[in-house]
């Protein structure tokens, strides 16, 4: 069955629900997948996916980020399995890592060394312990409605009132050090900086926001933030998990023109496979060469992420896809723009092609100009989690909170059934709404 066909199979994923929900929290592996409904896919192949019902979708989450070549691609998964066929793990050097580094260090151009690890999360540690351990100092300056990670030490929820801790049973204390301040205004940065003189270790920002929105920075802003670091010589950490290799081959740094002093990579540095680095100047990095700062990891730098990332440089060099990538995604964003203003539904996007944000304006609310977390939040962000359950529903499958990431593998065809099928999905979700509404009028009728 096509999803082009109305009526999309629904049996329940096969039971695989229960079975997830009782021996798996929340019926998943991970929290950020709380919120979502609870599709079972069977495979991936390019842009799209298959659930275990039977069910195509065109796939704009790309797995939060990692499938940006396309999902199972061929050249990256074939030289990954030649290579773990020779062994997987040695707990010593191996040449693929050193060419996987190098390639990638190629790639981005800035930097003169890096390390591999597994996740983003723990490569943004050794960052900031890096930059603390580089200057002796702690305070770090970090952005409201960014996301660095699931652990203690950068997990925040941003409020009205400010950060708190994300978690229960994370320790206040350990976000003492942070100064959260609002993206894309640099007047508010140079108040911290003055406020906290030889105080600031590091400066760590996702340089376009894609965990709130998809918020690229103003002009002036980054080139602002370069300037405040070098001059209270604080180091500049790129978190380019999301934007590395995805905004261009060099990154939210090749893209904005502005060189950080570390940077992290992961999800879109090696084709699916789990992986990310650090990356960034000699003298930092040599800090754990010398033993100084500790980085460790038994899975470091393994045949298949060496592989992974080896392969991966090899195909975004061979065949750079960053002018279909905008191409796709401008005409998807200008398609879906036509059909808000068709359906007269207030539908807001902004950001790039390569990752852009959808939602909605709230009733008679205006145009907004996203450009921070605060203003994110005057659209009616819960509407557009409710309307991407019935996206799902209509074949096109997204993140809940309104990211939308497209990948080398997004053709014409993608386009063409997207459009179709979010036109559908506007369609069935106006209905609900009208039926929704007339069921009180019913009820009072026949009161
Ligand atoms: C900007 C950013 N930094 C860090 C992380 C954490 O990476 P990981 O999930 O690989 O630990 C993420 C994850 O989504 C991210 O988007």
């Amino acid at each position: 069955m096509t999803a082009d066909q109305a009526v999309r199979r629904d049996t329940g994923d096969a039971g695989l629900a229960a079975r997830a929900a009782a021996v798996l929290p929340g019926g998943v592996n991970s929290n950020v997948r709380l919120a979502a409904s609870r599709t079972f896919f069977e495979r991936g192949s390019g842009p799209r996916l298959w659930d275990v019902d039977g069910n195509e979708y065109v796939d704009y989450l790309l797995g939060q980020g990692p499938a940006f070549l396309g999902h199972a691609h061929p050249q990256v998964n074939a030289a990954v399995t030649a290579a773990v066929s020779r062994g997987m793990v040695f707990g010593a050097q191996h040449a693929l890592e050193v060419e996987a580094v190098e390639k990638l260090l190629a790639a981005i151009g800035w930097a003169d060394m890096a390390r591999l690890g597994v996740s983003g999360t723990e490569a943004v540690q050794a960052a900031l312990r890096l930059a603390r351990a580089a200057t002796g100092r702690r305070r770090v300056i970090g952005f409201a409605g960014q996301y660095h990670g699931w652990l203690d030490t950068v997990l925040m929820a941003h409020g009205p009132d400010g950060p708190r801790p994300g978690s229960a049973g994370q320790p206040p204390e350990y976000l003492a050090d942070w100064l959260i301040t609002p993206f894309n205004d640099s007047v508010a940065l140079e108040r911290q900086f003055s406020a906290h003189p030889g105080e600031i270790a590091a400066v760590i920002l996702e340089p376009m926001m894609c965990n709130s929105g998809a918020i690229a920075p103003q002009p002036g802003f980054l080139e602002r933030l370069r300037e405040l670091c070098t001059a209270n010589g604080t180091v500049l950490i790129f978190d380019e998990v999301v934007t590395g290799f995805r905004l261009a081959f060099g990154g939210a740094a090749q893209r904005f023109g502005v060189t950080p002093d570390l940077a992290i990579y992961g999800k879109a540095l090696a084709g699916g496979w789990p992986v990310a680095a650090i990356a960034g100047r000699r003298e930092l990095l040599e800090q754990f060469g010398t033993g100084r700062v500790n980085h460790s990891g038994t899975f470091n730098a393994s045949v298949m992420a060496a592989a992974a990332v080896s392969s991966t440089m090899d195909v975004l060099r061979q065949a750079p896809p960053y002018a279909s990538v905008e191409e796709h995604g401008g005409a998807l964003i200008d398609g879906l723009r036509e059909l808000g203003h068709r359906h007269g539904v207030p539908l807001n996007v902004h950001g790039l092609p390569a990752a852009f944000h959808v939602s909605f304006r709230r009733d008679g609310a205006a145009e907004t100009t996203v450009v921070d977390h605060a203003t994110l939040q005057s659209l009616d962000l819960d509407r557009y989690a409710r309307f991407s359950r019935t996206l799902a529903r209509h074949g096109i499958w997204v993140a809940g909170r309104g990211i939308w990431y497209c990948s080398a593998a997004h053709g014409q065809a993608e386009l063409a059934d997207t459009l179709e099928r979010f036109d559908r999905a506007i369609a069935a979700d106006a209905a609900d709404g009208a039926r929704a509404a007339e069921a009180p009028r019913q009820r009072e009728g026949q009161s």
